[in-house]
């Protein structure tokens, strides 16, 4: 079979219940134009069957290191050169323990190591076992050497709990590892007009100087991505921030809360979502100075008047559009947020927790509570990218359920 033109992705699938989703995920793999070579753990041939890997990916199915007639074809280190990508899924927490460890017991985990192509790991396991230190600090090793790590979700499990460890739906997985077009029938998003804000602002006290805050745009630049890639038309209303325009994203500039606000107020009568994912200055300089300010006095009094709130400006018109905002909380995060949601009369509110160890403005993992008027969901510490793919789908999710109610 002709590999020519695909990506090349190694499956490997580990001994979890979400493995039965695994024939879907090539699916989803294929219809993006990915070449799928399946490699399987022992323990995982007990919840999905080979056969069934082999008819939906075309190849058969490698579970062992040392088969002779394999091995004379394609050995496992020309399976580890052979892929542009090796995605496990679902990776078990034995697996993670594995490769975190080195370990090269099998097929699987020696391939990870003969391997210089990138990695993804789809984790799939009960939410305790998710949240144990061990497989904490596994999760750390790997994330550290590169890995990426896609999800896990939040939500009921196999096993009657509920919680983080729910493998990422295949759908996700593939569009995550693959962005891009696919066969896939059309998103709600499927040529909405979103604008969306991001990144700091910049408040002027003289020509050189500013009042400005730590928001690196990361998030808003991801989610930006997220939302173009589900088909939306997206303008991002950006602060200042060194990031890359995403591809199919038109991008306005913006310096200060006062530029934001004005270039939002002009394009928000022709979109049907606007997301706030901005950190704007709720204050700036009362009188900012024409020239440079002297260093004379010996203390300096700077006077900060209020900024236009552009969010509940927003929320506010009489046509208003389906209106996403964010909250940074240091405590009590959702009674926070949920306040917020109902003062901002907004339809949905992405609340994170801020000067802790983890997540946050300049870090390039986060995690999310999402509120709605009667609903919430929880999207777990995973990198911006994959939190903003997710994110996508309940705003896509949220507003095709407001657009028919
Ligand atoms: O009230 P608070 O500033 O915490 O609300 C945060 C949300 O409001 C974010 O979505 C942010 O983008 C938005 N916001 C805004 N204009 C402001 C301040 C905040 O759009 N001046």
């Amino acid at each position: 079979m002709s590999d020519e033109g695909s990506q090349k992705i190694l499956l490997g699938v580990s001994g979890g219940i979400a493995a039965y989703k695994t024939p879907e995920l090539v699916r989803r793999l294929v219809e993006r134009c990915a070449a799928v070579q399946v490699v399987m753990t022992a323990a995982a041939a007990s919840f999905v069957t080979p056969l069934s890997l082999q008819a939906v990916s075309g190849r058969p199915v490698r579970t062992a290191l040392l088969a002779p007639e394999a091995e004379a074809g394609m050995d496992h280190i020309a399976l580890a050169r052979w892929a542009d990508h090796i995605l496990l899924a679902p990776a078990t927490a034995h697996l993670i323990a594995r490769l975190a460890h080195g370990l090269a017991d099998d097929l699987l985990t020696t391939l990870v190591l003969a391997t210089t192509a990138p990695v993804s790991i789809a984790p799939a396991m009960n939410q305790q076992m998710w949240q144990h230190p061990a497989t904490a600090a596994n999760v750390q090793v790997l994330a550290r050497r590169g890995c990426r790590l896609l999800g896990p979700a939040d939500g009921e499990q196999a096993c009657g709990e509920t919680g983080p460890g729910r493998m990422l739906e295949p759908a996700e997985i593939a569009a995550a590892l693959l962005p891009g077009p696919s066969a896939q029938p059309k998103s709600a998003l499927a040529n909405v007009p979103v604008l969306i804000t991001a990144g700091p602002t910049r408040e002027a006290i003289d020509p050189v100087r500013y009042v400005g805050n730590r928001s690196s745009g990361k998030m808003g630049y991801a989610l930006a991505a997220a939302l173009a890639r589900a088909g939306a038309r997206v303008t991002l209303v950006s602060g200042p921030s060194a990031l890359p325009c995403p591809v199919s994203v038109t991008r306005v500039r913006a310096e200060s809360a006062a530029d934001m606000h004005a270039a939002v107020m002009d394009r928000i009568a022709d979109c049907a979502i606007f997301v706030a994912a901005a950190a704007v200055a709720d204050y700036r300089p009362a009188d900012p100075m024409p020239t440079k300010l002297k260093k004379d006095a010996d203390s300096l009094t700077l006077k900060l008047v209020r900024n236009p709130d552009i969010l509940t400006a927003v929320a506010a018109l009489p046509d208003k559009p389906f209106t996403v905002g964010f909250a940074a909380e240091t405590d009590a995060v959702e009674a926070m947020a949920r306040a917020k949601l109902e003062r901002k009369g907004l339809d949905m509110i992405a609340a994170n927790e801020v000067g802790g160890a983890v997540g946050g403005f300049e870090a390039d993992d986060n995690a999310l509570l999402v509120l709605w008027p009667g609903g919430r969901r929880a999207l777990p510490l995973q990198p911006k990218p994959a939190l903003a793919t997710a994110l996508t789908q309940l705003i896509a999710e949220r507003y095709a359920a407001s657009a028919s109610g």
